[in-house]
């Protein structure tokens, strides 16, 4: 009777230590031996850089590289991606992966994935919050992509025309937004140059488009540049130009600034609409499955990792530059 009493003992602990093994230490929370991640992406299909990195992620991420990664779509919604990451800890992920629609209002969440045990990975956005509640952060400098642009606009507007500059802002509340104005305002109080006026676009060609048409209508030939904060804007306002009449890029029509330095768009670069395309390399799932790969045998990865960048202008970009870019 002892002897028995002692042998249910023994294998009660064990089943005890086996189901309190933790989700990042032991395999036990791993469905079918692969790594379960919870990707909350800021809108999958919201311009094409977003759409060049949702399918790097899913590219790297995939069952035969041995993840089962979970997508979930925020539709660009600060408050769904964040009841999203929720959603992924109460699933009981392996990590969670996000590229955040806003800076803020991510304290509560990140704490219950921390108490989860959940690593957690920033990808391209930053966010507001002590870097004690994520494992790293992998993306690009957005206040250094401004100043490159700003750069260039030193040099376009140093020989006597003045910059009267129309804004068009990405999502307000984004760190890519807030960066790249930011850059932007510092060159414009630098410089003494005159800001018309400064909207967002919310990313999207068609919305840029209509407020760069009321712009025209208001303030017509007196616009000399375009502060686009990505392509898709940067395209729908050259669109209302044209429409208008008014010559896009070049040496002498309104000059275009853009980010993100899709193919396309290096194209229209190449064809002078647009003047100064800055890079914003959207290629981050290799990077976050190699981090994962890492953090699986017990590393640690460094916690900020800003991807290089450059720069690409109408009188310099060539043919072969394009058609070596991966999207
Ligand atoms: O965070 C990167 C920015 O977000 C890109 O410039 C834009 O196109 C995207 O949505």
């Amino acid at each position: 009777m002892k002897k028995l009493f002692v042998l249910l003992l023994v294998a009660i602990v064990t089943l005890g230590l086996v189901a309190c093994e933790s989700p990042t230490t032991g395999t036990p929370s791993k469905s079918g031996g692969l790594i379960t991640v919870g990707f909350a992406q800021c809108k999958a299909d919201e311009s094409d850089w977003r759409k060049a990195n949702t399918n790097s992620v899913q590219q790297a991420l995939s069952k035969e590289n041995g993840f089962d990664l979970i997508l979930a779509d925020s539709n660009n919604d600060a408050a769904k991606q964040v009841s999203d990451v929720q959603g992924f800890i109460d699933q009981e992920v392996d990590y969670i992966i996000i590229a955040a629609v806003n800076v803020d209002g991510w304290d509560t969440v990140l704490k219950n994935a921390k108490d989860a045990g959940i690593p957690v990975i920033l990808m391209d956005r930053t966010i507001n919050a002590s870097d004690e509640l994520y494992e790293c952060w992998l993306g690009s400098d957005f206040y250094g992509e401004g100043v490159k642009a700003t750069e260039w606009m030193k040099k376009r507007f140093s020989g006597g025309t003045p910059a009267n500059i129309v804004h068009l802002q990405g999502q307000l509340g984004a760190s890519a937004q807030v960066g790249r104005t930011e850059a932007l305002e510092d060159a414009i109080t630098a410089n003494g140059w005159t800001l018309l006026a400064q909207q967002t676009g919310d990313w999207s060609t068609d919305t840029a488009k209509e407020i760069m048409s009321s712009w025209i209508q208001q303030f017509g030939s007196d616009i000399t540049c375009v502060y686009a904060e990505n392509d898709n804007m940067a395209d729908g306002a050259i669109q209302a130009l044209e429409e208008a009449g008014m010559k896009a890029g070049g040496d002498d029509g309104v000059a275009i600034i853009s980010f993100d330095a899709n193919r396309a768009y290096l194209q229209m670069t190449l064809e002078g609409k647009i003047n100064c395309n800055v890079e914003c390399n959207p290629l981050h799932g290799p990077k976050v499955a190699e981090i994962i790969k890492t953090m699986e045998s017990g590393g640690k990865p460094s916690k900020t990792e800003t991807v290089e960048e450059s720069a690409f202008f109408y009188d310099t970009i060539t043919q072969e530059i394009i058609d070596a870019r991966q999207y």
